[in-house]
């Protein structure tokens, strides 16, 4: 291994520094830490961004146990901050705005219930069309786990590929569906033109927000896990699914690790330590060019505004116990002094056992 300057930092610093990001997804297995890890990152952005905005799309909706504070699906601002917003959204149930409520366009909403997954599309897509207007600095998404984020990241490419499919089915039936329209009493200006309209306004939207989240100047992924393999194994899942996305990702946050000083006598403990240890070098290995920061586990939840700020220390410095903590320099004058004292000590036995034989 080279000298450390090789190797990326173990902090999140690269990602308060990148000022053109503008959108933040962390994402990870169930219960490994995402709502703690999001909620502190956009504590940390705060401090170095006029505004930002944390969105959960968790259905169990956790920021308002994080920050102990209630949070709906308008943008609140989050006490004791003045550019900090928080808001919770549920992709799957929000249909309000979405293609199937507007009861003029019965056969084109037919159509478009037709394409898997285009309704859950359609109101992510719509929030994203709404916070984009509110024009947040940054935007830090607190993802729901796995599987659901890799679906929503989809959404974009779905839509675009369900309107796509639309429009050609326009130009094959077009007359078709204006006469239903007719027959249906629809007036031209909320007929077929109307509702092609609002699709080609959804496409712009869709479409910039889709070059946005390939854009890895623009968006990037920070992966949550645990030392442990089935962590291990789904962030392995989650970064080649990223890739096959082209959504860009270089940042993981390893949670809830162990550390030696804190497991002198527990023999569970010691144990899930070297399980730890094991997984821990599998990470670095597999993920070199990656930045990682590694989590302590503490006693205690990390809950409330107070526990999340004393927590997000770890996410700038890398944590390092304290057995190991010290300049290079510190510990070249231990060693020399432990040197010093084997000396002596040889030089004593041999004095003892000189003595010995003549007796
Ligand atoms: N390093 C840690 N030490 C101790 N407790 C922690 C640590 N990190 C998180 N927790 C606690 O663990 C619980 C789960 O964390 P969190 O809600 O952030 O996980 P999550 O990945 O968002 O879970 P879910 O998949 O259910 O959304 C919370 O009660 C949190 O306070
Ligand atoms: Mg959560």
């Amino acid at each position: 291994m080279g000298s450390n300057e090789e190797l990326p930092e173990g902090t999140v610093q690269n990602i308060l520094e990148q000022d053109s990001l503008k959108w933040i997804f962390v994402g990870g297995k169930g219960g490994v830490g995402k709502t703690t890890c999001s909620s502190i990152l956009s504590i940390l952005l705060a401090r170095v961004r006029p505004s930002v905005l944390i969105i959960s799309t968790d259905p169990a909706h956790n920021l308002s146990d994080a920050f102990q504070q209630r949070f709906t699906k308008t943008p609140t601002l989050v006490n004791g901050f003045s550019n900090l917003y928080a808001m919770e959204v549920d992709p799957t149930v929000e249909h309000e705005d979405g293609l199937g409520s507007d009861s003029t366009d019965g056969f084109v909403s037919e159509l478009a219930n037709s394409i898997p997954g285009i309704d859950e599309a359609m109101s992510f897509a719509e929030m994203l069309k709404l916070v984009q207007t509110m024009d947040y600095s940054v935007i830090v998404f607190d993802t729901a786990p796995t599987g659901h984020t890799l679906r929503l990241l989809q959404f974009p490419s779905t839509l675009e590929k369900g309107l796509a499919k639309m429009m050609s089915l326009k130009n094959k039936f077009g007359g078709l569906l204006s006469q239903m329209t007719r027959v249906f009493g629809v007036d031209d200006e909320f007929g077929e033109d109307a509702i092609l309209g609002r699709l080609e306004g959804m496409k712009d939207v869709i479409q910039q927000v889709n070059k946005q989240f390939k854009d890895p100047d623009m968006t990037t992924f920070v992966c949550v896990c645990i030392p442990e393999f089935l962590s291990l194994y789904e962030t392995e899942r989650l970064v080649q699914e990223l890739t096959k996305f082209e959504i860009d990702t270089h940042n993981i946050i390893i949670n809830q690790v162990i550390y030696d000083e804190e497991v002198i006598e527990s023999k569970l403990l010691k144990a899930r330590m070297r399980m730890q240890q094991k997984y821990l070098d599998q990470f670095y290995m597999l993920y070199d060019d990656f930045h990682i920061t590694k989590l302590p586990l503490l006693p205690q939840e990390v809950c409330g505004i107070e526990a999340l700020r004393a927590f997000s220390g770890h996410f700038l410095s890398p944590y390092q116990p304290s057995i190991t903590r010290g300049t290079v320099e510190e510990l070249e004058q231990r060693v020399s002094t432990l040197r010093e004292q084997l000396r002596n000590a040889e030089a004593e036995l041999d004095r003892l056992r000189k003595g010995k034989q003549k007796i």
